[in-house]
This record gives structure tokens, sequence and C-alpha cells, in this order.
């Protein structure tokens, strides 16, 4: 029973989530209204996800309605089914693909399957991109980090040439929740958008919708959903949305916003610099003495946990309080104030990698979180990648694909 063992440990000590999934252990949202009794299948009554046409496809209308001129389908393999469904489906009928940066790895590995390739681009450099009638733009927005930049004017311009675009808006179930929330690529017609409720709304982890406005290319994704997802879906997952989505119609950012306040004073009299995002729900703390991962470990040492750290900070996801909410906010905060903060004293890792310089990548390697590739897998990896590479290890963020890359290259030199 060693995951129940773990888990139940994390809920003794009263850890406090500052990550996804946005129901933070619990304490946001309407999860309490599930029994794990709901844990069916799609017995008679209960539809059929792929080819919904009874309480799913209900479900599904409520979905739709969130912006005007889209179908909604739920998902439960999360955006990265949504992902490669689309991106799969999508290139029966469109030859170019251009990836704009910061983008998740389920893309990558969509396009490999797909065998399609790809031209990297700059978010600047997007609204200047000679797009052409075969041309899809994958984008993410928000960004991991919850930064915002005018996705409105790029979809103008590759719609302007005939080209089409699939969000990614993993990180943005919660836009256009409140005032003060930025506002989805679905208010500027992206083609394809698809949002993990489960990162930043009350729904279990996994919970996903895709939102698609041509009659056509929804029903060609749905074949592919039908490929990639599991066939047999959680009900427990399906209800988290529905449940997700009656907290988003019904939401109410008062409170939300009057305590990220006091949480962001208390963080600033312990002197942590509060970066803020585009995305109220985000904040990027800093100490001016110690380093970012030395600053999460300090948090990590009062139970608070947060989504990640890296050069960028350590990064908090902020639940959407709400009345009644479960949130030991206080606890939060009395933990902050006692905090002690000190230079991490954890040994550095000690990895030998200078000789895989110059190799060729066998498996991509990816900084998890946020999953966005730093060497994709057939690339040189190269002399500052080696560095970067180090960097992450010595700073303890988790990084996929070095082990592969290290057993191969050091069987072959044996
Ligand atoms: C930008 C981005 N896109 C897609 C995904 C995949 O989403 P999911 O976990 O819902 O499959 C992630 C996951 O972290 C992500 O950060």
């Amino acid at each position: 029973m060693q995951l129940y063992r773990k888990l139940t440990a994390m809920i003794d000590e009263e850890s406090i989530s500052m990550h996804v999934p946005g129901h933070k252990n619990n304490t946001i949202g309407y999860l309490p209204r599930i029994d794990w009794r709901y844990d069916m299948t799609e017995i008679e009554g209960l539809d059929d996800l792929h080819e919904p046409n009874g309480v799913l496809e209900r479900l599904n209308g409520e979905l739709s309605k969130k912006y005007d001129g889209y179908t909604a389908q739920m998902m439960v393999n999360g955006t990265t089914n949504g992902l490669l469904a689309a991106i799969y489906a999508i290139s029966k009928s469109h030859k170019r693909f251009i990836i704009a940066e910061g983008a998740h790895k389920s893309i990558y590995h969509a396009l490999e399957l797909a065998g399609v390739d790809y031209i990297s681009v700059t978010i600047e450099e997007c609204v200047f991109f000679s797009f052409t009638t075969d041309d899809v733009l994958l984008i993410t927005y928000p960004t991991y980090i919850g930064e915002c930049f005018n996705i409105e004017s790029i979809i103008h311009h590759v719609h302007s040439l005939g080209g089409i675009v699939i969000t990614d808006e993993a990180h943005g179930a919660h836009f256009d929740i409140a005032e003060g929330f930025p506002t989805s690529s679905m208010n500027y017609q992206s083609d394809v958008t698809i949002q993990s409720y489960h990162k930043m709304l009350p729904a279990l982890t996994m919970a996903s919708v895709i939102f698609v406005r041509d009659r056509l290319i929804y029903q060609s994704i749905m074949k592919y959903i039908d490929y990639f997802e599991t066939s047999s879906p959680s009900y427990l997952v399906m209800a988290s949305i529905e449940q997700a989505h009656g907290f988003y119609n019904d939401y109410n950012a008062e409170k939300f916003f009057h305590k990220r306040e006091k949480l962001i004073e208390v963080l600033k009299e312990r002197n942590i610099e509060v970066r803020m995002q585009a995305d109220p729900a985000k904040l990027l703390l800093f100490h001016p003495v110690i380093t970012p991962r030395s600053l999460a470990e300090c948090f990590i040492a009062q139970g608070i946990y947060p989504e990640m750290w890296g050069d960028e900070g350590v990064l908090f996801c902020l639940p959407l309080f709400h009345d009644n909410d479960r949130f030991p906010f206080r606890l939060l905060l009395e933990r902050i104030c006692t905090m002690n903060i000190t230079e991490s004293t954890s040994v550095t890792i000690e990895v030998s990698i200078d000789f895989l310089e110059n190799r060729v990548c066998v498996q991509s390697i990816i900084p998890y979180p946020p999953g966005v590739p730093l060497v994709h897998e057939g690339e040189r990896i190269t002399s500052s990648a080696v560095k970067s590479i180090a960097h992450y290890l010595n700073n303890h963020v988790r990084i996929e694909g070095v082990k592969a890359n290290l057993e191969h290259y050091k069987n072959e030199d044996d």
C-alpha cells in the first residue's frame, strides 16, 4: 500500500495545495457532491461518450454554451488527448503546421504520430508569418506561468490569410470566469480550443473539454478522439466536469481577490517578491537572498506545495476562493508567517552529463513541469543544452529523457 500511505501522509500533514488540480485537495468547489458509487460505466441510461445522444450529449450542450458558436466535447484523458485527436484529424486536410514557442510535449507527439513536419516560430513572429490556406497555427495561450499576449491579433492574422488556429488553452479553463480574469481565445474565433478543466477549475485530474467551431472539423476530431481516448470513460471525471461548469457559471470573484490581496501582503511581509501575471490566479515568487529552489524547499518544509520552481521563480496556482470553501487559508498565512527562510542545504545532484554534448538526442529531453521540450529526439544536444540540463538537475527540477540518453550513450561507450 505504498501509494496509499504516501497520499494519506500528505493529507495527514495537512499539506496545502498551491498547485493543480484546481480543487486544491478537495477544498475548492463542489466535488464532495460526487459519490464514489457514481463510478459507473456506459450502461443503459448513461449514454456513450464517443457517440453521445443522451445525458452526455445534453451535458456537452451545456458546455457548448460557454462560448457562442462552439461545439464542446468532454474528454477524460486530458488536453493531451484533445491535442492528439485535433492534430491527427486536421493533418488529413492541412499540410503545414506552425508551432508557436512554449508548446507542450503532446503537440510534438501528435505531429510525430501524424507523420507531419512543422515550423517553429516565436510569438512575435506569428503576426508576420505568411500563412496560407494549407496552414495550421498551434499556439499555447496562456503560458504555463500565466502570461498572456495579444491572441486576438494573431488569430485575426492567420484567418485573414486562410489558415486555421488550434489553441492549447490547457491553463485557461477559468478564463472569463469573472471580471479581472483574462479572456479566452474563443472570443476571437480560435478554430479549436482545448481546456484542461482539472488544472485551474475544481474538477478531477484528466477532466478536459475540446471546443470546435466548424462542424466538419468537429466530426473528424470526434473520430480520432474515439481512437485515442479510453473506451471506458470515467463517470467520476465527467461528473466533475459538470460540477466545475456549474462552479464556473455561478462564480463570484469577490472572495478570490480579497484573499489574494491578503496573501500577497503576507508574502511581502516575509520579504518575498511577488511577480503578478496576466492571470491573477498565478503568482511567481522570488526572494532577494535565496534561490527559487531554496524558497520552494522552505514552503515544502512548511507543508505548502507550489506548482513548480525554476529560474522563473516559484509558481503558486491560487485557489479560486469562494463562499464556504474549505481551503485552509488561515493555516496557509500562519505557515508563511512562521516559515524559516534559509538557503537550501540539500545536496546538489552530481551527474556527469558532459559526454552528451554533440550527441544525437535519442529521447526528447523535457523539464517537467512545464513539459516544454528542451531538446527534441533526433536533434544534436548542444553545449548550451548540456548546461541547461545540468542547471535543471542541480536545481532538483524533474527532467524527462536524460536517463534514457545517458544509458544509451553509456552503453555505446562500453
Ligand atoms: C500547456 C499545456 N498543454 C497541454 C498539457 C496537457 O494537459 P493535460 O494534463 O490535461 O493532458 C499541459 C500539461 O501540463 C500543458 O501545460
